[in-house]
């Protein structure tokens, strides 16, 4: 085996993985663990892993790795569930993935602005009822909480699209035109919001924040329908406690929501979202990593850890992400 081999085992789709690698990694050895004859190679001489979800074992074979990279933009897939060797852990951070995000954001924030769920349902009644109230984007306020790599982008996207933007993350961002608050402002930035996006890790500062208290301090009495905020989260699903979701949008704290992410993936069957007005629900699919980008990514990284050069998008394990 090379020095540099590579150990691939990404839960994406088979063929998707098969095609990509067909290009990628031009003159190493690549061990795709999709392929039923890898089941059993020794993994000791790999220096590089590639993964997304991957098999519990993998990390016990593989342990002489020199670097671990993320098929995804989120680790907590790889942080959380596995004994990981001491190695640098790298992010998925790609154009096409932050462009997919900001599209589904400002796509979402559009939906309730325009009032769409109303709009379909009458359409299937075939009932012709305009409404009273037309509010702009410049008359909503739109909080983003996470300002990494794809809250900024979908904040300067939604502030091209005339919202009103602030944003929230742990640390102070500057941005230009959007007003930033660090973790000590949240309760003035839930005050000023009118629809809330979550761009945020799962960490264990994260888990469950998305909760009836917070709900409770988003702006009631904006100019979406009825007055009532809208949240959205496209970060991870267990940052969302969905018993709370469902309340508020009975009690209306909450007018509307559209959630990409779940506490549990598939969202059950039963859940009350699946049938509420105002809800939109996507099945994890706001931002695909496009598996081609993914090796792209990876090639570049192992080039410049070749190199003696630093490492991007490294994961902080004390912060989680
Ligand atoms: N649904 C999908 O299809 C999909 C696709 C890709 C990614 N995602 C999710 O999106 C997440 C964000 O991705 P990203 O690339 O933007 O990550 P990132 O660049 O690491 O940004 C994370 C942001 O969250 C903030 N943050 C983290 N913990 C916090 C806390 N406890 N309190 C306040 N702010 C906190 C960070 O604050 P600082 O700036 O101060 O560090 C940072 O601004 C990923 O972790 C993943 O879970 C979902």
């Amino acid at each position: 085996m090379s020095a540099g081999s590579i150990v691939v085992d990404l839960k994406f789709a088979p063929e998707s993985v098969a095609a990509a690698l067909k290009d990628g990694f031009a003159g190493r050895e690549v061990i795709n663990m999709a392929d039923p004859e890898n089941r059993d190679r020794d993994l000791s001489g790999c220096a590089y892993a590639v993964v997304w979800k991957p098999d519990p074992s993998l990390f016990d074979r593989a342990r002489n790795l020199k670097v671990i990279i993320s098929g995804g933009a989120g680790v907590d897939h790889i942080l959380a569930s596995y004994e990981l060797p001491d190695t640098p852990i790298v992010r998925f951070v790609d154009r096409s993935l932050t462009d997919r995000m900001s599209e589904w954001v400002v796509l979402q924030s559009l939906i309730h602005l325009r009032q769409v769920p109303v709009f379909a349902r009458q359409q299937r009644e075939h009932l012709w009822e305009p409404r009273d109230s037309h509010p702009e984007a410049a008359d909503v306020t739109v909080g983003v909480m996470g300002l990494g790599v794809l809250g900024a982008d979908a904040a300067k996207k939604l502030k091209v699209m005339g919202f009103d933007v602030i944003g929230w993350s742990r640390s102070a961002k500057r941005i230009e035109g959007i007003e930033t608050f660090d973790a000590t402002g949240l309760e003035t930035f839930l005050g000023r919001t009118d629809i809330l996006v979550g761009l945020l890790p799962l960490t264990d500062d994260t888990r469950g924040l998305f909760n009836a208290d917070l709900f409770a301090g988003l702006r009631q009495g904006g100019a979406l329908a009825a007055g009532r905020p809208v949240f959205l989260n496209a970060g991870r699903g267990g940052s969302q406690v969905e018993t709370d979701i469902v309340a508020a949008l009975e009690n209306g704290v909450l007018g509307g929501a559209s959630l990409d992410v779940f506490q549990t993936e598939p969202l059950s069957a039963d859940s009350p979202l699946w049938g509420m007005e105002n809800v939109i629900l996507t099945p994890h699919v706001a931002a695909m990593s496009d598996t081609r980008a993914v090796f792209r990514h990876a090639e570049r990284q192992i080039a410049r850890f070749e190199r003696g050069e630093p490492l991007e998008h490294v994961v902080d394990r004390n912060r989680g992400y």
